[in-house]
C-alpha cells in the first residue's frame, strides 16, 4: 500500500461527531505489516458490533478490503469498553492508509439515525398512545411536526402532544379527531393509523362471534373510518400521507390468529383500493407489515404464539417500535413521492412476497 494523503482525521472525526450528535474518540488503527489471520479475526469482531457497517466512508470499505488483502495491521489505542463502534475511514498523517475506528464518548450513545424535517406539519396518530404508534409520535414530534394522538386512553403524552380520547370503532370519533385537529392546528398533513388489538390467541374453532367482530372492528373498521376522515381534510389542500399499520400476519397468516390475520388482509387490501382512489390527489396511502415487535401488544399473546412468530424471523429477534417508527417516518414524508396502495415489510426478513 502506498503513501496515501489529504484525509484530514481531524476533519473527518469531528464530521462523524456531528453524525453521531456527541464527541467520538479514536479506539484503534490499523496500519501495515501483520498476519493475515489476526486481521481477519479483527475485522469480523468489529463487524458484529451493532454499529459498525451502517456509515461507512468509501475510504473506509477501501482500507477493509486491503486489511483482509493481508497489506495492514491492527494496532489498538487502549480500545475500552463495549460501546457503539465504527470504522470511519482511511489515512492518517498523508504517510500511509489505516482503518480508523471511533466510539463515542460514554455518555453520549446515540445511534446515527437520518433527520426528517416535518416543520409546518400535522400529524395524527391512532394508537399513539403505546408501542409502535407512541415511538411514531415521538419521531415525528422531534422532527419538527405538531402531532395530535386519537386514542382510548391518551396518557403519558408529550405536553406538546394534543391527546384526543375516542374509540377508532365510531366513525363518528374519527371523525371529530379530524375535525379537532384540523382546528387546533388549521390542516392535516399526515395520518397514521396504529391503533389496534392483537386479539387472543385461540384456536379457529373457539373463536366466538363477539372476539371475531371485536377485532375487525378496531383492526379494520378503525382504520377504514379514520382514513376516510382524514382524506376529506387531505383532498381539499391536495397533499396528505397515510400510513397503515398493517401486520406480517395479515400475508402470511399466523395460526391461533384468524381475525388478526384477516383484519389486517383487510387493511392491506384496503390501501391498496384507497392508494388507487385517490392517486390524482397528491395524498399518498401506504401501509407497512410489521414482524413481532417488542410493544405492550405482546401482552394479550401467548408465549407459544410469540414463540412461533419468533421463529420465522432471519434476523432471529423482536423488532424495536423505533425500528418500525422510522419507517413509518419516511412514508408520511415528502421523500415518499413514487409510491401509493403499497404495503412496505419491517419483518426482520420473514416477508417473502
Ligand atoms: N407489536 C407487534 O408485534 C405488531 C406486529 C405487527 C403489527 N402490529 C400492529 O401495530 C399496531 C400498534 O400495535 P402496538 O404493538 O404498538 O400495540 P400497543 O398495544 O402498544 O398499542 C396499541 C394502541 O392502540 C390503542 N387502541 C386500541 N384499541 C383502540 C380503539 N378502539 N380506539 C383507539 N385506540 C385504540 C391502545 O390504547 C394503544 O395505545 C397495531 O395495529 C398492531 O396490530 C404490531
Amino acid at each position: 500500500m502506498g503513501p496515501k494523503r489529504g484525509v484530514d482525521l481531524q476533519d473527518q472525526l469531528v464530521g462523524e461527531g456531528r453524525q453521531l450528535r456527541g464527541a467520538v474518540e479514536i479506539r484503534g488503527e490499523l496500519r501495515p505489516s501483520r498476519r493475515l489471520r489476526d486481521l481477519r479475526l479483527e475485522v469480523e469482531r468489529l463487524r458484529r458490533r451493532p454499529h459498525l457497517g451502517g456509515v461507512q466512508s468509501p475510504g473506509a470499505e477501501r482500507v477493509e478490503r486491503q486489511l483482509l488483502e493481508g497489506e495492514t495491521t491492527w494496532r489498538t489505542h487502549g480500545v475500552g469498553a463495549l460501546s457503539p463502534e465504527r470504522v470511519v475511514g482511511a489515512g492518517v498523517d498523508g504517510h500511509e492508509s489505516s482503518l480508523i475506528v471511533v466510539g463515542h464518548v460514554p455518555g453520549d450513545i446515540r445511534p446515527p439515525v437520518n433527520a426528517y424535517d416535518f416543520g409546518g406539519r400535522v400529524a395524527l396518530v391512532t394508537g399513539g398512545a403505546s408501542g409502535i404508534g407512541a415511538a411514531t409520535v415521538d419521531l415525528l414530534r422531534s422532527s419538527g411536526a405538531r402531532v395530535a394522538v386519537l386514542d382510548l386512553n391518551p396518557e403519558g403524552l408529550h405536553e406538546d402532544v394534543l391527546g384526543i380520547q375516542g374509540d377508532v370503532t365510531r366513525s363518528a370519533d374519527a371523525d371529530r379527531a379530524v375535525a379537532r385537529v384540523e382546528s387546533e392546528f388549521g390542516r392535516l398533513d399526515v395520518l397514521v393509523c396504529s391503533a389496534g388489538v392483537g386479539g387472543e390467541s385461540r384456536r379457529t374453532v373457539d373463536v366466538d362471534d363477539g372476539e371475531w367482530r371485536r377485532v375487525f372492528a378496531i383492526n379494520c373498521d378503525g382504520t377504514f373510518f379514520c382514513n376516510r376522515a382524514a382524506l376529506r381534510a387531505m383532498i381539499s389542500r391536495g397533499y396528505g400521507r397515510i400510513v397503515n399499520v398493517s401486520s406480517i400476519a395479515g400475508k402470511e397468516g399466523n395460526p391461533q390468529a384468524a381475525a388478526y390475520s384477516a383484519s389486517k388482509a383487510a387493511v392491506i387490501g384496503m390501501t391498496k383500493s384507497i392508494g388507487k382512489d385517490v392517486a390524482d390527489t397528491g395524498v399518498l396511502v401506504n401501509c407497512i407489515a410489521p414482524a413481532v415487535i417488542d410493544t405492550p401488544i405482546l401482552g394479550q399473546l401467548t408465549e407459544e404464539h410469540i414463540g412461533y412468530m419468533v421463529d420465522r424471523i432471519p434476523l432471529k429477534r423482536v423488532g424495536k417500535p423505533d425500528e418500525v417508527a422510522r419507517l413509518i417516518a419516511y412514508l408520511a414524508s415528502e421523500d415518499l413521492s413514487f409510491a401509493t396502495g403499497a404495503c412496505f415489510d419491517v419483518s426482520g426478513g420473514r416477508a417473502v412476497y
